[in-house]
């Protein structure tokens, strides 16, 4: 028996659960204030809650605050994302051009995640047939920062346009850990509950039902 009762999740957090993640959103645009001392740590405490392939855990975090490293990350950001609009269709790349994808100059933090491809904990449980679980594992570790992120009015910016071994390079961390996600994280402009893509006409979100079969 656990020590604790656990909790109820009664209907009105049900339906306080079901508004978080719709109202979660991939935030590019920011205000300036600061987060408050120890938030970042929170959310990554929170995240460590994630479920991971053998219990391993390998998400590790990288908190960006050097002014050096943070232009680097700018600089390798605006060298794929150039890379990514000429590989566009010539029909897109006017919209593509006019997408902001990422809020690195005015996010107040920034926050690395990498996946330890050579943990040992977990002891290999689950891996065998699919090593990439692992990957899976920080991901979800990324998603519950999200929304506990969220949960606080605080706004998390996935970027994904860089390089991943320049990441690692930029990041001087091992060479085993792979590069899983940047985040950009800060207080955001607006809430909203309809994607930044979806209202510029980029892509619409899907029916549920529509992705679903039955075998
Ligand atoms: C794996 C992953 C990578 C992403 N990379 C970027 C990115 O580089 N730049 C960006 O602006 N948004 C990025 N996003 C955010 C998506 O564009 C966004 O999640 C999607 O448009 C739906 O919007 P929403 O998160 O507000 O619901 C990424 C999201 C995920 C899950």
């Amino acid at each position: 028996m656990p020590d604790t009762l656990p909790p109820e999740f009664d209907k009105p957090f049900q339906d306080k659960l079901d508004s978080l993640l719709r109202w979660r959103r991939d935030v590019r645009r920011f205000r300036p204030d600061p987060l408050p001392p120890g938030a970042v740590e929170a959310l990554v405490a929170r995240a460590c809650l994630a479920p991971s392939v053998g219990n391993s855990q390998p998400w590790r975090f990288v908190q960006v605050d050097d002014t050096a490293r943070r232009k680097a990350v700018r600089a390798e950001f605006e060298r794929c994302n150039a890379e990514a609009l000429a590989a566009q269709a010539p029909a897109d790349r006017a919209a593509y051009a006019r997408l902001k994808l990422a809020g690195l100059d005015t996010a107040p933090r920034h926050l690395a995640v990498f996946c330890d491809e050579a943990t040992q904990s977990g002891r290999g449980l689950g891996r065998n047939t699919m090593p990439e679980a692992l990957r899976y594992s920080a991901v979800g570790a990324v998603f519950a920062l999200w929304l506990a992120a969220r949960a606080r009015d605080i706004g998390v910016g996935w970027v994904s346009i860089l390089e991943p071994l320049r990441m690692t390079a930029i990041l001087d961390v091992p060479q085993d850990w792979s590069f899983v996600a940047y985040l950009c994280l800060g207080y955001p402009e607006r809430a909203d509950d309809v994607p930044e893509l979806e209202r510029s006409g980029w892509q619409m979100r899907d029916e549920a039902a529509a992705r679903i079969l039955e075998r």
